[in-house]
């Protein structure tokens, strides 16, 4: 269960992880599209103004004249003309005319204003058709088309070969603006779409791949299942006990874990996969029985206290043969679980029991659980040197038992599941057990 529940956590992180890293490298093209999209608008649409400006001297050479003369008394009526011809092309709001050496000779705000021009100046005065827009990029970005969004252009004249001066325009274009806009707009409706299929694409290849691992792992789990139980099979055989009792007694711990984690006792015990551990553990209790001689364990009468001491043996044994395991698998969280109940399930809660006579909560509560479940099926099926008992003649005797051989608490529990034992050792019992 843990397995499946780290593996959803896994597809569910992966699936954070891709969306985040989608989003992110989105929004990146994004920005970097939406900039060099908006760039090539603007260049082109500034890239008329040059001929236009050249053209408009070409009618006025006078302008041409003034400006390189630096004569702004003169120039005044011509500049006035010069952008009345600009504004019949585009939406020119402002226009203001440079000598070659930065002059301010002319401009149509009062009073004359020479504003912001520094680089973009320097760079027209150099030759260069320099431009700004005057409104941050996000304006538009938003999709909000600002109607203040002003197109700054310096435009150099030339006479003769020399830079004459710089006709400064400055332009309100709403529908520049609004191309921009919705230039911007389609960028990232594409890139959601794409990014969207992008995200998709790896959830699905993402949960394909976690649903063939659940396979594999399920495999995996499966093939250890079956064997766990072909090596407990191999102790309980050679016993006078049959095959059974060990899926018997794995379905009773699991209920009695169950209902101990319901009743919220022992809350540091059932984290995680305890319950499936302990169910996986319990087909392994008489492993050792495999190191016990023929003649003692399937001894018909009464056993000596020497060989009784030999049969108890069983648990250190079984230790032996988990240990073995456990070296290499140091990961197998069951196996450590496995050991504590192979080692301990004959322990008594009055501390009369064996291998190591430990007493109430010094057993680990894997042997108390297992305890109860070993004993209840022992008096529950028939066995070479004694009858079956009724369910509830078993349920009686372990009552009787409570802080005695028992753990009252567990043996609580097990008063509250113990019509569940009552199914699972009618459904799964030997011979047919009495009512
Ligand atoms: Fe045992
Ligand atoms: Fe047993």
């Amino acid at each position: 269960m843990k397995t499946i529940i780290s593996r959803s956590r896994t597809i569910l992180q992966f699936s954070l992880l891709s969306l985040a890293i989608t989003v992110v490298t989105a929004v990146a093209a994004g920005l970097m599209l939406n900039h060099q999209a908006r760039e090539a608008m603007i260049r082109s649409h500034v890239s008329v103004y040059p001929l236009v400006v050249e053209k408009i001297l070409d009618l006025h050479p006078m302008l041409r004249e003034q400006l390189a003369a630096k004569d702004a008394e003169r120039l005044r009526w011509d500049a006035m003309v010069l952008k009345q011809e600009l504004q019949t092309l585009g939406p020119v709001v402002s226009v203001r005319l440079w000598g070659g050496d930065g002059t301010l000779l002319w401009s149509d705000r009062e009073p004359m204003d020479g504003g912001k021009s520094g680089r973009q100046l320097d760079a027209a005065r150099q030759g260069a058709v320099a431009y700004a827009m005057e409104q941050p990029l996000t304006e538009t970005l938003a999709g909000n088309v600002n109607p203040g969004t002003i197109l700054d252009i310096s435009i150099p004249v030339t006479r003769e070969g020399r830079i004459a001066g710089v006709v400064e325009l400055s332009e309100r274009d709403e529908e520049l603006a609004a191309g921009i806009g919705m230039q911007i707009r389609r960028t990232w409706w594409t890139i959601t779409g794409f990014g969207g299929i992008i995200f998709l694409s790896l959830f699905v290849v993402a949960a394909r791949a976690n649903s063939s691992l659940n396979q594999a792992v399920n495999k995996v789990e499966q093939t250890q299942q079956v064997t766990i139980m072909a090596l407990a099979y191999q102790a309980e055989l050679r016993d006078a006990e049959t095959g059974r009792h060990i899926e018997r007694t794995s379905h009773y711990v699991r209920i009695m874990a169950e209902g101990i984690r319901k009743s919220g006792r022992y809350p540091g015990y059932l984290r995680g996969t305890y319950i499936d551990d302990i169910a996986r553990s319990a087909p392994l209790h008489d492993i050792g029985k495999v190191a016990i001689p023929d003649s003692i364990l399937r001894k018909p009468g009464k056993l000596t206290n020497e060989e009784f001491d030999v049969i108890k043996q069983h648990c250190v044994y079984g230790v032996k043969v988990l240990d073995e395991a456990h070296e290499k698998l140091p990961f197998q969280t069951f196996l450590e679980l496995a050991r504590q109940l192979i080692l301990h399930h004959h322990e008594r809660w009055d501390g009369a029991g064996y291998p190591a006579g430990l007493k109430g909560e010094a057993i680990p509560l894997s042997g108390r659980i297992m305890a109860i479940a070993d004993v209840y099926d022992a008096l529950r099926t028939k066995r070479p040197y004694k009858e079956p008992l009724s369910h509830e003649r078993c349920v009686e005797i372990i009552r009787l038992e409570s802080g005695k051989q028992f753990d009252p608490e567990v043996v609580r529990v097990f008063l509250s599941v113990e019509p569940k034992f009552k199914t699972i050792s009618d459904e799964m019992n030997d011979e047919p057990a009495l009512a």
